[in-house]
C-alpha cells in the first residue's frame, strides 16, 4: 500500500509554532475551502507538540478524540464531589458516544444538543475549564481545537448554543490567558456569520489554509515521480487540492484519463444542481449562472455581500467565499474547468 506522507506546509505551520509560543489571546479560526488540508495539518501538528503541551482536539464532523481516561481520573482527584459528580452524569453520553463516532457515524445535532442542555452547559464548560487548568503546565496553556465548528452553528440551548461557546473560548483566551483555542472549518457561509458577529470583534483571528501553490504541488508530485506531462496534467485539472492530487498519486495509469473522468463527473454534478434549480426556481438560476459566467474568464470574483445566489452555490460546495478577503471562487481547479464547461453549453 502506498503511504501519502504529509507535506509541506512550513509556513502555516511557523505561523502556528508562532501563535503556541505567545500567550493565548485570541480564538483562531482556521478556514479554507474543503479538502483543503485543515484538519491534516492540525493533526500533523497535534503529532508534533512536545509532550507537555496537551491537546483537547474535538472532531464534531465524527470523531470524539480525547484521552478520556485522563479525564475521568481527574474527575477523582477533586475536591467538589458533588459538582462533579454532576458534571459526569453530563459525560456519560459523551462515553456512550465515543465508539460509535470512532466507527465513523457523525454525532447527531440531537445527541450534541442532549450533552449540552439547558443549564447543563455551564456545568459543562465549568468542567473543561478546570480540566484546561490541570493541564496547564510549566508554561504549557493547553490547547484546545474544535473541528467542523459549524456542526453546532445553529443549535438553539435557550440562546444560540455557538456564542456561549464563543463567550467561553474568549474566556479561555483573552481573559484568563487559560488556554490556545482554535476553530475549524470551511463552511465558508458559517465563518462569515462568525466574521460578522460583533461579539468576536477583536477577540479572534483568522488564518486561511487554502490548496497548495504550484510550486508545493510541483513539489508534491516530485516525491511520486511525476513526469513532466503528469505533473503539467495534475496542475491543469487539481490545481493543488490535496486530496486530488493524491487521487492521480494513486492511479498509476493514465493520470490523464483519470483526471478527465473527474472533470466529466464533476460537470454532470454541477449540471445537475444548477438545472435543477432551473426547475425549481428561474430567478435564482438566472442570478447563479450570471454569477458563474464571471468564472468563464476569471478565477476569482469580489463580492459585498452574501446574497441568495452565492449561497445557494456556496451551500453546494461549488463556491468557496473567503469572508477576510471578500472573494469568491470556485471550491477547486475541477470546479472551475467544470463551470466552465457548464456555462460553454449553457
Ligand atoms: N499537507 C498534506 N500532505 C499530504 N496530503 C494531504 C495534505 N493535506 C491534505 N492532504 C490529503 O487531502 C485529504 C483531505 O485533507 P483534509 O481532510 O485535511 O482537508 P480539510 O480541509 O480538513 O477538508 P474538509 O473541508 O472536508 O474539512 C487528506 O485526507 C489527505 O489525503
Ligand atoms: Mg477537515
Amino acid at each position: 500500500m502506498r503511504r501519502i506522507e504529509f507535506h509541506n506546509r512550513v509556513e502555516e505551520m511557523e505561523e502556528i509554532t508562532r501563535l503556541l509560543d505567545t500567550e493565548p489571546t485570541l480564538i483562531t479560526f482556521i478556514y479554507g475551502p474543503i479538502n483543503s488540508g485543515k484538519t491534516e495539518l492540525i493533526n500533523n501538528l497535534i503529532k508534533n507538540l512536545p509532550k507537555s503541551q496537551k491537546v483537547f482536539y474535538i472532531n464534531l464532523r465524527g470523531r470524539f478524540i480525547s484521552n478520556y481516561d485522563e479525564f475521568i481520573k481527574f474527575l477523582f482527584d477533586v475536591e467538589h464531589v458533588e459538582r462533579y459528580e454532576r458534571i459526569k452524569e453530563f459525560l456519560k453520553p459523551v462515553v456512550n458516544v465515543l465508539p460509535e463516532s470512532y466507527s465513523g457515524i457523525p454525532i447527531p445535532k440531537d445527541v450534541f444538543l442532549k450533552l449540552f442542555k439547558e443549564k447543563e452547559v455551564e456545568d459543562a464548560f465549568v468542567y473543561i475549564e478546570t480540566v484546561l487548568r490541570a493541564f496547564y503546565k510549566n508554561g504549557y496553556p493547553p490547547v484546545l481545537v474544535i473541528d467542523e465548528l459549524q456542526v453546532i452553528g445553529d443549535l438553539k440551548v435557550d440562546d444560540l448554543l455557538i456564542y456561549k461557546l464563543f463567550n467561553f473560548f474568549i474566556r479561555l483566551t483573552k481573559e484568563l490567558h487559560l488556554a490556545h483555542v482554535f476553530t475549524i472549518s470551511s463552511d465558508s457561509l458559517f465563518i462569515e456569520e462568525v466574521h460578522s458577529e460583533a461579539m468576536l470583534e477583536g477577540r479572534c483571528r483568522y488564518l486561511l489554509v487554502d490548496d497548495f501553490d504550484r510550486e508545493t504541488t510541483a513539489a508534491f508530485l516530485e516525491k511520486y515521480g511525476f513526469t513532466a506531462d503528469e505533473k503539467a496534467v495534475a496542475w491543469e485539472y487539481c490545481g493543488g487540492k490535496p486530496i486530488c492530487l493524491v487521487e492521480l498519486v494513486n492511479t498509476e495509469k493514465n493520470r490523464k484519463g483519470k483526471a478527465e473522468e473527474m472533470l466529466k463527473i464533476r460537470k454532470g454534478q454541477i449540471e445537475e444542481i444548477v438545472y435543477s434549480l432551473e426547475a425549481r426556481d428561474k430567478e435564482m438560476f438566472d442570478a447563479a449562472m450570471r454569477l458563474l459566467s464571471e468564472f468563464i474568464g476569471k478565477e476569482k470574483v469580489r463580492y459585498k455581500y452574501i446574497s441568495d445566489e452565492i449561497k445557494f452555490l456556496v451551500g453546494k460546495n461549488i463556491i468557496f467565499a473567503d469572508s477576510v478577503d471578500k472573494e469568491l471562487k470556485p471550491q477547486s481547479r475541477l470546479n472551475l474547468l467544470a463551470i466552465r464547461e457548464v456555462m460553454k453549453n449553457a
